[in-house]
């Protein structure tokens, strides 16, 4: 499936990297609508000035969106990116929302033989505790994941880390970093190269100014 050869279509994720990535479009010089940036319903919204279209989905929905090819280009966390592992081009670091994804546990935690790790990334605990040669049980979650060594639920968990907060008030202590994250720019791969002048002069938009090279508009 490909999009109209009229406009590029980008899928942006709702929730907390959607305020940050619209302003990096806006700071490039992008008018994106105050309809996106004060809590509309809307889902698709259309800046024909710039023959662009913003489809807002459910963060970890991204990378599906753009490898369908309905979207030509999305902003993904590097955490979701990981998690998916679709078939998409990642073609700039963004470098905004800055977060790591690590293990945590309570800070009284004790080794015991195959832990139950509770996550919203079962693909990314999977893969790391694998790679260890450590024996886990994952079990997935989709929110609220500090609650589960409370009550037992789990022995550790895999989650994101941003401020600390969260583990610090529920008690948690962070026990390794799994990776650094921070949103990324993909694109669809057909998209990429039919679009390609398009794509480009976005990227050199967005590019500058994440990098700081001189005019971005
Ligand atoms: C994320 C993440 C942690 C928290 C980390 O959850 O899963 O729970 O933020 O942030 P902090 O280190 O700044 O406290 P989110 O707010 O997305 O909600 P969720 O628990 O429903 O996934």
């Amino acid at each position: 499936m490909e999009t109209s050869d009229e406009k590029l279509v980008i899928a942006m994720p709702k929730g907390r990297i959607f305020n940050e990535s619209l302003q990096l479009f806006r700071q490039a010089g992008y008018p994106v609508s105050e309809e996106m940036m004060e809590g509309s319903r809307k889902l698709i919204v259309e800046v024909p000035e710039e023959s662009l279209s913003f489809l807002l989905v459910k963060p970890m929905d991204v990378p599906t969106y753009v490898e369908h090819g309905v979207a030509d280009l999305g902003v993904a966390g590097k955490d979701v990116l990981m998690e998916e592992n679709r078939e998409v081009y990642e073609i700039l670091d963004l470098k905004i929302s800055a977060c790591r994804i690590s293990v945590a546990g309570m800070s009284d935690w004790k080794p015991v033989l195959n832990p139950k790790v509770a996550t919203k990334y079962p693909r990314i605990a999977d893969r790391y505790f694998r790679e260890k040669g450590q024996q886990v049980e994952v079990v997935r979650l989709n929110g609220s994941v500090e609650l589960a060594p409370i009550i037992g639920l789990a022995d550790r968990i895999v989650d994101i880390v941003s401020t600390g907060r969260t583990l610090q008030e529920n008690g948690l202590v962070e026990l390794e970093k799994i990776a650094s994250i921070t949103s990324r720019l993909i694109a669809n791969r057909s998209s990429y190269r039919l679009k390609s002048g398009w794509m480009d002069r976005l990227c050199e938009r967005l590019d500058g100014l994440v990098n700081g090279r001189g005019n971005v508009v």
